[in-house]
Parts: C-alpha cells; sequence; structure tokens
C-alpha cells in the first residue's frame, strides 16, 4: 500500500526559559500507509502531540519534513484533528457543529445537514442533534467531535488523546464505538494515546517514543484479528502484546519522571 503520511527525520526544537534550546523531536520519521491505523504511545512531554501538531499543519518542524498525500478529490480536507478537550462550539447545536466543516468549505445548507445527520445517527446522537454542548455529557461531546471529524472526509484523522478526558467506563464504550465506525471507514489515523491498552484494541501499528527528546525506540505490529471488539482484549495475543509494550515503556515514563525531578533515579 502507499505511504499516506510520510515524517523524514523530523527535528523540533523549542526556545527554553533559560534562552536556550529544548528538543521536543529528535530524528523522528514515520511512514502510514493509505487505510493504517497508527497508535502513538510514549512518556509525558516526549513530543507526541507536538509531532500530531506538526502533521496537522499547526505548527513546523525545525528540520526534516512531512507530507500528507493528497487524494483524488481536491476539495476534500487534508487532515481534521480531534483533541482531548471538547473542542466543539457552545453557541452552536450538536449539528451545526457536525456541520461546521463543511459549512466552511461551502458545501451547500441541504447537503451538509444530509451528511452531518448520518453522522450523528452514526455516533448514537440521533436525538440530541438540537442540543447544546452544556446540555451533553463529555462523552456525547468527543462523539461531535469524532462525527465532525469524520463528517468532512478528510483524507487523514488525526487524535490526541481522544478519550483521555474521559472516565473509564465512558472511554470504553468510546473505543468500541469508534473501532466499529473505523471499521466501516478505514479512514488514514495517527492516534495518540497513553493507554496501551488502547492502542493495542485500535491500532494496526504501535510507534513507541522515547522520553524526552521524542525519537522512536520500538515499533509493534498488531497481529490481532479484525473486526476487534472487547472480546479481543481476553485473547492471550493481546495480553502477551500490551506486556512486551509496557516493558519497553516503563524506562522511558521513569526517565521522564526523573528529568522533570519526580523521582530521584540512583545511579
Ligand atoms: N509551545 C511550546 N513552547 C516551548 N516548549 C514546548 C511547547 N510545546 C511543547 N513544548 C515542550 O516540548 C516537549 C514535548 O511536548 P508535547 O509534544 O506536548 O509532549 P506530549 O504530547 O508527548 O506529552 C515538552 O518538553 C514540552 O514542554
Ligand atoms: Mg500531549
Amino acid at each position: 500500500m502507499d505511504a499516506k503520511i510520510t515524517a523524514r527525520q523530523v527535528y523540533k526544537r523549542y526556545p527554553s526559559v533559560d534562552g536556550g534550546e529544548i528538543t521536543a523531536l529528535e530524528d523522528f520519521s514515520l511512514d502510514v500507509a493509505d487505510g493504517e491505523f497508527v497508535c502513538i504511545v510514549g512518556p509525558s512531554g516526549c513530543g507526541k502531540s507536538t509531532f500530531l501538531r506538526i502533521l496537522a499543519g499547526l505548527d513546523t518542524a525545525s528540520a526534516g519534513s512531512v507530507t500528507i498525500t493528497p487524494g483524488a478529490d481536491p476539495r476534500k480536507p487534508l487532515n481534521n484533528v480531534v483533541f482531548q478537550e471538547y473542542a466543539i462550539f457552545p453557541w452552536k447545536t450538536v449539528l451545526d457543529n457536525v456541520a461546521f466543516g463543511l459549512e466552511m468549505r461551502g458545501v451547500g445548507k441541504a447537503e451538509r445537514e444530509a451528511t452531518a445527520r448520518e453522522w450523528i445517527e452514526r455516533v448514537g446522537l440521533t436525538k440530541f442533534a438540537g442540543y447544546y454542548p452544556h446540555q451533553i455529557s463529555g462523552g456525547m461531546k468527543q462523539r461531535v467531535s469524532i462525527a465532525r471529524a469524520l463528517a468532512n472526509d478528510p483524507e487523514v484523522l488525526l487524535m490526541d488523546e481522544p478519550l483521555g478526558a474521559l472516565d473509564a467506563q465512558t472511554r470504553k464504550v468510546l473505543q468500541q464505538e469508534f473501532m466499529r465506525i473505523w471499521e466501516e471507514t478505514r479512514k488514514t489515523v495517527v492516534y495518540i494515546t497513553h493507554s496501551i491498552d488502547e492502542a493495542v484494541l485500535l491500532g494496526d501499528r504501535v510507534i513507541l517514543m522515547t522520553a524526552h527528546p521524542g525519537r522512536t525506540k520500538a515499533v509493534f505490529a498488531v497481529d490481532i484479528p479484525r473486526p476487534r471488539s472487547v472480546e479481543s482484549t481476553a485473547l492471550p495475543a493481546f495480553s502477551d502484546l500490551t506486556y512486551r509494550i509496557w516493558q519497553e515503556l516503563e524506562g522511558e515514563v521513569v526517565r521522564a519522571m526523573g528529568e522533570e525531578g519526580q523521582i530521584k533515579i540512583e545511579e
């Protein structure tokens, strides 16, 4: 399959408060195939969000290159991002929030409402189309964010801990729902999470990043058959892989906490 996303030797340096520089990303490369679901895990502060922002064009790399290959339809947006915090407009209804990207692209009212209603139904919010964000729960708000991104039909979907702010039960339900929707659409996805379980449940591949500065530490192929469901998490292959990833990640987490002065590492 062709690469949909190509990131080559990406570096990102930020000015630090003491007048020096912080290297957030160091020689980070990644290819994502068309229709592939790639998860990125790594300790807090390792540069995951930085990489996603560069992919989304919200920030620029200090060195290296990032390319998203456009598709046949030039009207399609290259990417849409779903963030952890509920990035939906409080003054717009669920319907208008989901239709927003289409409205921005000049899609006519009837067509954008029909598309938005279809996605609202797919995320189980049909009865809430006329509600405002303050009238619905956190889980429902994230369903709105996901529906909005998918209604916009981007070439690639970029997700930065989209379920990270939700309680554990809601999170599990949304994982299952999103997985079902993804298996129907097979959109190219880069999905950041700090949950190894979530990465293994959702992803075709899991990229493990080192502690700051972020580099690739290991890449794991997830050989768990699709369609996946909550039963997949009971497979020995699931626990074997989550354990292997944790073994590699643990040292990085400890290193990251040491750098932040949260724990003392014995030499
Ligand atoms: N705008 C910024 N200015 C300065 N430093 C930043 C900025 N954004 C992120 N950083 C630093 O870059 C590193 C990576 O941050 P981030 O990509 O948010 O990590 P992650 O998402 O993996 O937790 C951190 O050390 C962070 O403090
Ligand atoms: Mg982050």
